[in-house]
């Protein structure tokens, strides 16, 4: 990302929502310091399938303002660690939520091998260059089989447009790849449920309104709103969408689960997360529109080969459970 959107809209955007939350009340502050787009129901999924409880020291890697770790710590009892390189943001999750907060950044984290016994990384690794180094580093300090959640914003395509400052999205296979690559087992994926509750949806727009009163003609304002503007319309044209992950930090010397993606057959773990690849592709297939928002002209791709590819991913899709059915692995477990 450019250095002036970077700012723009991580770091100035983080110190604007904490003025206005205090103005607006402390009920305010997590909705509005969830900046990576989880909502409730995001957020209640990935502390579940990290078994989160009370206790359990979160390490949250590019935590911005602190919304996500703060609600963790209320809903689950979490001990949070927050790392996040903007000075702005550090401040603002310092001041919203009092939680300890770490300025660094995520491919070089300041805490010792195995201290951490889970980690968060929501919304970060699009706008990271070094998605590898950044994984690999939170694989060093996660304690042996510690789980990671990811919210993660993928694209259908490795070119996507318009294409917001800096930001680089995976491709599914490519986030599938850098997971094993760092060391973990990719156990689960769903797109990001939808349904915010309106009293948390309204709390974060009072919040915006009362930023965009005060600063909208502030030059961070103009590019931050124009950079959420791209976001917006690669969304609707289902370009990329939003991915929750579950991995697992594999123990050292263990073979990926799964083995070698590309020449495995029959084999149990390999079918599993061939499973988890195909169901993420149809997920982003089905949620692509060409009727909502965007004129048909304006798409990059035929709507017609949309339809295609969803009948070929469920073709696929029921080959693969079919050979899950008869792996032998699952045969030996159904009968045990
Ligand atoms: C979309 S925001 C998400 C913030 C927070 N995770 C949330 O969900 O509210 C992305 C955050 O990643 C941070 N970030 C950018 N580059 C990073 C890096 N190399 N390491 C760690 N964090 C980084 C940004 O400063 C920003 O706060």
């Amino acid at each position: 990302m450019t250095a002036s959107a970077m700012v723009a809209e991580f770091d100035d955007g983080a110190g604007w929502t904490a003025d206005a939350v205090e103005q607006l009340g402390e009920r305010h502050a997590i909705p509005a310091a969830c900046r990576g787009s989880a909502n409730p129901a995001a957020l209640a999924w990935l502390a579940e399938a990290c078994e989160l409880s009370p206790g359990t020291r979160l390490l949250d890697v590019g935590a911005g303002a602190g919304g996500p770790a703060a609600w963790a710590a209320k809903r689950f009892g979490v001990r949070p660690v927050l790392l996040e390189p903007m000075p702005g943001a550090c401040r603002a999750a310092a001041r919203l939520f009092g939680l300890p907060v770490v300025r660094a950044t995520g491919e070089r984290i300041p805490l010792r091998a195995e201290s951490v016994d889970a980690a968060w990384c929501l919304g970060v690794l699009c706008t990271v260059r070094d998605k590898a180094a950044l994984l690999r580093e939170i694989h060093r300090v996660l304690a042996p089989g510690a789980p990671l959640g990811l919210l993660v914003v993928v694209a259908r395509s490795p070119r996507v447009f318009p294409s917001p400052d800096g930001n680089r999205f995976p491709t599914q296979r490519e986030l599938a790849r850098l997971l094993a690559g760092a060391g973990f087992d990719l156990t689960e994926q769903i797109a990001r449920p939808d349904g915010t509750p309106l009293s948390w949806s309204r709390r974060a727009e009072q919040v915006a309104a009362v930023v965009a009163t005060r600063h909208r003609h502030d030059r961070a304002f103009a590019l931050a709103d124009r950079q959420r503007a791209s976001f917006t319309r690669l969304f609707a044209t289902g370009q990329v969408s939003t991915q929750l992950v579950h991995a697992v930090k594999r123990a050292p010397g263990q073979a990926p689960h799964g083995g070698n993606m590309s020449t495995t057959t029959g084999d149990d773990g390999y079918e599993v997360e061939l499973e988890i690849e195909i169901r993420a592709e149809l997920d982003m297939a089905e949620s692509s529109r060409p009727d909502e928002a965007v004129p048909a002209s304006e798409w990059l791709f035929d709507p017609t080969d949309v339809q295609r590819e969803i009948v070929e991913l469920r073709n696929l899709l029921g080959a693969v459970e079919e050979l899950e059915d008869r792996s032998p692995g699952r045969g030996a477990r159904e009968d045990a």
